[in-house]
């Protein structure tokens, strides 16, 4: 077996970091006896929740440099784009996003107008943004993420235009960095970084390198910092989770991590996602019934339901072996929620494959779908594949789809009438009646009554009414 340990960055190399950071608190200081004000960050991102969990990163990294938040472009100093590169759509939103900012440059000329993500992690993106976009002056790639400190500084100190896509391809690891997260009961906590699977339509494994996972300790260490800190609902995060290990010394593999994390103390619901039929194991199944913080939740994209298209895809299972995980899954935990992507329209996908596809999404009944138009990555096997079939035909099937969807999960909405479900209250609705938004520990949206004191907290609630997309609840009264 080829085992090789994931490489760290340096304690030494974090401490450098770490310094820059502390230089840049000093420049914020001087600004702030200037302006009279402390200097602003503005942060979006686009893309999957790895990169919002790397936004948080950089927000924890500007916070300690000093910087607050704003979320208007128009009063920030600092503006950082967090990119993804998955389908051109994401691309285009990103580009335009910055396109639209010229004009903020050329009234406020000393504002830092940055890039980073996995869009600009493509080899022909930052000639592209060079030439094109001038208002652009720091542009960083994923593998570079952890030296934004020393990139902002040498910005701030006067370099024209910082642009670094540099770093191992196989990837390395920084610990250690400040994290500043979004408020509420939800925490995202990656747990390795990569793919490695070249599933023949997508970009990742290109802009996101090899896979690598972080020890064990590290991430229960992080877990327990965040269940201290009060969140509640906890999503271990990585391309392909189930292959979680693979490149550590120790053996360890995705299920030893869950019940490993499972016995940490606290009132707390373990997810994860994106997990990959390929490597998705009856053990770990055993184990996600075994293990009562983690959620019977289930997101299993199977992209297609048919075998040749699978196998052009590159994805390593069939459609049959799909249904046999599922009904394994579903006979360990009856009460499961799945979820899945799908791809419509991959080059080549005749109405015959498509077909497939429905009778898949018609025989499992999943509770959540997300479904993509293909779009051709550059770079990538599949954008050299023959694609005959025209953008109105793959519009209607994406339509037929959603409709087939629908119709799957209205009576499975409408079998959670009046049941006793125990929910994480996150949030508020525009509801009158329902103000408060909530989540089932199979993830379904609920609208809830009752106070904003309740945010944050687990209920017991009872289900009045069902619609397509949510659940309307109220608390069961315990004390009678
Ligand atoms: N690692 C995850 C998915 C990451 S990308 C997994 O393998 O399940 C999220 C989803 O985007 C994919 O599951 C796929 O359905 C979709 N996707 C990826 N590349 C795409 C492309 N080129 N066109 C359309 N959808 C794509
Ligand atoms: Fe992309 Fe496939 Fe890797 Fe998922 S498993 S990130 S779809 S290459
Ligand atoms: Fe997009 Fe990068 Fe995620 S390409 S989907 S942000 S890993």
């Amino acid at each position: 077996m080829n085992v090789q340990a994931p490489t760290a960055v340096s304690q030494e190399q974090i401490d450098q970091q770490l310094a820059y950071i502390d230089r840049i608190a000093a420049l914020s200081r001087d600004f702030e006896q200037q302006h009279g004000r402390r200097p602003r960050a503005y942060t979006q991102t686009f893309g999957c929740q790895q990169n919002e969990a790397d936004t948080e990163r950089i927000v924890g990294m500007l916070h300690e440099m000093g910087y607050v938040s704003t979320n208007q472009t128009s009063d920030a100093d600092v503006l950082i784009y967090n990119t993804c590169a998955v389908r051109e759509h994401a691309e285009s939103r990103a580009l335009g996003n910055i396109g639209a900012l010229s004009h903020l440059k050329k009234e406020r000329p000393e504002v830092i107008i940055g890039l980073c993500g996995c869009m600009v992690q493509q080899d022909h993106i930052p000639e592209k943004i060079r030439r094109s976009y001038p208002q652009v002056e720091l542009l960083f790639g994923t593998h570079a993420l952890w030296r934004f400190p020393e990139f902002l500084y040498r910005k701030l100190s006067g370099e024209k235009r910082v642009f670094d896509t540099s770093g191992d391809a196989r990837g390395e690891i920084a610990e250690g960095l400040p994290v500043l997260r979004e408020k509420g009961p939800r925490a995202w906590l990656s747990i390795m970084y990569g793919c490695n699977n070249f599933c023949t339509y997508c970009i990742v494994p290109y802009v996101r390198g090899r896979e690598r996972s972080r020890r064990p300790e590290e991430i229960e260490k992080e877990l327990r910092e965040l269940v201290a800190l009060g969140y509640k609902d906890i999503t271990l995060l990585g391309q392909n989770v189930n292959s979680y290990g693979k490149d550590l010394e120790d053996a360890v593999d995705f299920s030893d991590l869950l019940c490993r994390l499972n016995q940490v103390p606290g009132d707390f619901l373990l997810r994860f996602m994106t997990s990959h039929p390929k490597d998705a194991s009856h053990k770990l199944f055993d184990t996600m019934a075994a293990c009562d913080k983690v959620a019977k939740q289930l997101h299993l994209p199977f992209q297609s339901g048919s075998d040749i298209v699978l196998k052009r895809m590159n994805r390593g299972y069939t459609a049959q072996h799909y249904r046999e995980l599922i009904a394994y899954a579903r006979q360990k935990m009856p009460d499961i929620t799945l979820s899945s992507d799908i791809i419509v329209g991959f080059p080549g996908e005749t109405e015959e494959d498509f077909a497939k596809t429905l009778d898949l999404v018609q025989q499992v009944g999943f509770d959540m779908l997300f479904t993509f138009l293909y779009s051709k990555r550059s770079g990538t096997p599949a954008a050299t594949y023959e694609d005959p079939t025209s953008k109105e035909e793959k519009q209607d099937r994406f339509a037929r789809l959603l409709q087939a969807q629908d119709a799957c999960v209205l009576p499975r909405q409408q079998a959670y009438q009046d049941r006793v479900l125990r929910v994480l209250v996150d949030g508020t609705s525009k509801d009158p009646q329902y103000p408060l938004t909530a989540r089932t520990e199979g993830g379904l949206l609920v609208c809830c009554a009752g106070p904003e004191s309740k945010i944050g907290e687990f209920l017991e609630v009872k289900i009045e009414k069902t619609t397509l997309r949510c659940l309307f609840a109220r608390e069961v009264d315990n004390r009678m």
